[in-house]
């Protein structure tokens, strides 16, 4: 049998002014995780919030904390979001020339490791560290900002990756970033994929509870039987 899939709401797309309500909202809902995007002007074109927020937002949060890195030089930086609250850590490939030493530096904290690899770079890349890493998030959007289109051929990307961890017998499992909602999401489980982080369409919603309950239910009866 097929594993459930987990959610990972992204509080970029939330009302900054009420924090405290999104987290509410996340701990009674059917979301797995919740996703916070680290943005530092440098990576990306955008900057977005730091360790305060993470801590603060760790108080009230029951759920494990997805701390997104977009930033360059993570490696400075990995104790103090570990002490901030993260649970699992995910740095860019495109950030660290020393990825493996990165990795190990994060599962030393103790939290999980994730690599993140941005649209035009290849799977093939984590060939020598895929055993190493619990995670890979494959950005769907080109990162910086919420609300982005989809990229399709990150679908492609997913199963090129899946068969590598099911050929390696691998745990490791994919998570997908960007402009993920009710209209892709199947496909993009059906490729490969574990955990889908979801701004706009969970945040945007009328009904944010129901749109993360509607994104869980997916595949309930088909997939995941
Ligand atoms: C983009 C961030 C995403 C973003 C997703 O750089 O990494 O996590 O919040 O937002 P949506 O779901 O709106 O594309
Ligand atoms: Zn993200």
């Amino acid at each position: 049998m097929k594993q459930k899939h987990l959610i990972a709401p992204s509080l970029l797309a939330a009302d900054f002014l009420h924090l405290a309500d999104a987290c509410q909202l996340i701990n009674e809902s059917e979301a797995d995780w919740f996703h916070l995007d680290v943005m530092d002007g440098k990576f990306v074109p955008n900057i977005s919030f730091g360790m305060p927020i993470i801590s603060a937002v760790k108080k009230a949060c029951t759920k494990p904390l997805d701390v997104h890195l977009m930033i360059v030089e993570p490696e400075k930086y990995i104790t103090a979001f570990r002490e901030a609250g993260a649970d699992v850590i995910t740095v860019h490939y495109e950030a660290c020339p020393h990825l493996h030493r990165t990795i190990q530096q994060i599962k030393d904290t103790g939290a999980k490791a994730g690599v993140a690899l941005n649209p035009h770079t290849s799977v093939d890349l984590l060939d020598n560290v895929l055993e190493d890493v619990d995670l890979v998030c494959l950005m769907s959007v080109n990162p910086g900002f919420g609300g982005q289109k989809f990229i399709y051929q990150t679908l492609n990307k997913i199963r090129k990756l899946q068969e590598k961890i099911i050929t390696r017998n691998l745990s490791t499992i994919i998570e997908i970033d960007g402009g993920v909602g009710l209209q892709n999401a199947e496909a993009i489980l059906q490729a490969g994929a574990r955990v889908l982080v979801a701004g706009s369409s969970v945040f945007k919603a009328e009904q944010p509870l129901d749109a993360i309950s509607r994104l869980k239910a997916i595949g309930k009866d088909t997939l995941f039987a």
